[in-house]
């Protein structure tokens, strides 16, 4: 009796190496142009304290009351998996001095994180983000560099459908005075809003925005707008974020009712949608955090960023065809005998900057030369008593070089110096 077989967690899934070639593909886009733009890539540790996403990220939030994998270690501390990236980047720039580097500091990373939320398509408990952060400038032009930066990488992948919705959320003063009026505009409907909504109406009235219940949506459609109470500066801020990104070219929608997940929010607000997805169709979305670094114990301090999911650009992006990839050289062997001398072979052809495979599995003379063109090698070497016979698959020339291992280096760089593979 075989004992019984142990499969992925819910929500979580195997990157297997049929998904690498299209993975690669998205992070070289990434690093193109976030590097490009001066992002520099961080990796921050997979695990933080508790406490820095109960304050981060807010205690109001579903994340935090709801979805955080949050453990004790044996040193008695509370470690959460992180469930987002701007906390802990935020907490890096603060534990490296990055104040004192020329502001803003830009970084970008591609890591995986953690949420326990209701696995469905599109929607992971393991899943991973492609993000970017810009700390320590309040100009607007960071806010409309960062969105144009997150409508190229999505250009570039071919995601489908692509829409872009765009709110400012104000200063927290601002936001008080508006949460007041929408507090009392909630509170005079309350009988028909719905029972989540009701309960969190002074948790977090704006969440109201999100629900689905027709009749809480009614509700909602005559509540008054956070749009309309921005002061001054926040007014003009949002215009000229406007204006930038009116300059380059990139469609968006105001939509005074979006609403991010997240509690550290001021000022910008953005998200991307996929026509291509389905109920999950939110591709990547961030905006600015001026007090999040001060949240932190850090000094006022205002930052600007975004995230993207892995999975959803993937799922939403153009399928391409995978390129094979390239196989140099095959070294196969007749006999037993000559094992070693087809393993020393393989060994100075990778030295040699070529892409070897060699035989590992007992096959055949025969059966060899299947697995060499079944891999698409472009030559085989057949390892012999005294020599080696080299095969060009693609034009089926054929050539014997000496096996002493000096004339074998020599034929490998020779024709591998005069820029062909082998
Ligand atoms: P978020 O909206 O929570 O923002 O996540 C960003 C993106 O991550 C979403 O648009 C979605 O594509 C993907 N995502 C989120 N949860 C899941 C999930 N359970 N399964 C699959 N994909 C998911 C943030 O995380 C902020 N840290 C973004 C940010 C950066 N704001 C400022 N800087």
């Amino acid at each position: 009796m075989s004992a019984p077989r142990i499969q992925v967690p819910r929500g979580t899934y195997d990157v297997l190496p049929e998904h690498e070639l299209a993975r690669r593909a998205l992070e070289d886009a990434a690093r193109g142009i976030l590097g490009g733009a001066g992002y520099r890539r961080i990796e921050t540790p997979a695990f933080e304290a508790t406490e820095l996403f109960a304050r981060g990220v807010g205690a109001s939030t579903d994340i935090v009351q709801k979805e955080m994998y949050t453990f004790v270690d044996g040193g008695e501390r509370s470690l959460t998996l992180r469930p987002e990236g701007t906390a802990p980047v935020c907490r890096a720039y603060l534990e490296h001095g990055m104040q004192t580097q020329p502001q803003p500091v830009k970084l970008w990373y591609l890591s995986s994180f953690f949420r326990y939320e209701r696995a469905q398509a599109g929607r992971f408990r393991q899943f991973w983000q492609v993000g970017a952060e810009a700390i320590g400038s309040d100009d607007p032009a960071v806010d409309a560099e960062s969105i144009v930066l997150l409508a190229a990488l999505l250009d570039e992948l071919e995601v489908r459908g692509v829409r872009l919705r765009l709110a400012s959320l104000g200063s927290p003063a601002a936001r008080a005075a508006y949460r007041g009026a929408l507090t009392a505009h909630l509170r005079a409907n309350e009988q028909r809003l719905s029972q989540e909504v009701r309960a969190r109406i002074d948790l977090n009235p704006l969440r109201a925005f999100d629900a689905d219940d027709p009749a809480t949506r009614e509700v909602m459609a005559s509540a008054p707008r956070l749009i309309d109470w921005l002061d001054d500066d926040d007014a003009q801020h949002f215009a000229t974020v406007r204006a930038l990104l009116d300059s380059a070219g990139v469609d968006y929608e105001v939509d005074p009712t979006l609403v991010r997940g997240l509690d550290y929010y001021t000022r910008t607000v953005f998200e991307f949608t996929s026509d291509a997805l389905g109920a999950q169709s939110g591709v990547g979305g961030g905006g600015r955090y001026d007090g999040l670094v001060e949240m932190l114990g850090g000094p006022p301090t205002p930052g600007m960023g975004w995230a993207a999911g892995i999975e959803r650009i993937l799922l939403a992006g153009e399928l391409r065809p995978a390129p094979e990839p390239l196989v140099d050289l095959f070294v196969a062997f007749d006999s037993d005998e000559q094992r070693a001398r087809a393993f020393a072979l393989a060994s100075e052809a990778r030295r040699a900057g070529l892409a070897v495979q060699q035989e590992l599995a007992g096959r055949s003379l025969k059966g060899q030369f299947k697995q060499a063109d079944r891999l698409g090698a472009r030559y085989i070497a057949v390892c012999g008593e005294d020599s080696i016979a080299f095969k060009d698959l693609q034009s089926g020339e054929q050539e014997t070089v000496d096996s002493a291992s000096g004339a074998v280096a020599m034929a490998l760089r020779g024709r591998h110096g005069m820029g062909q593979p082998l």
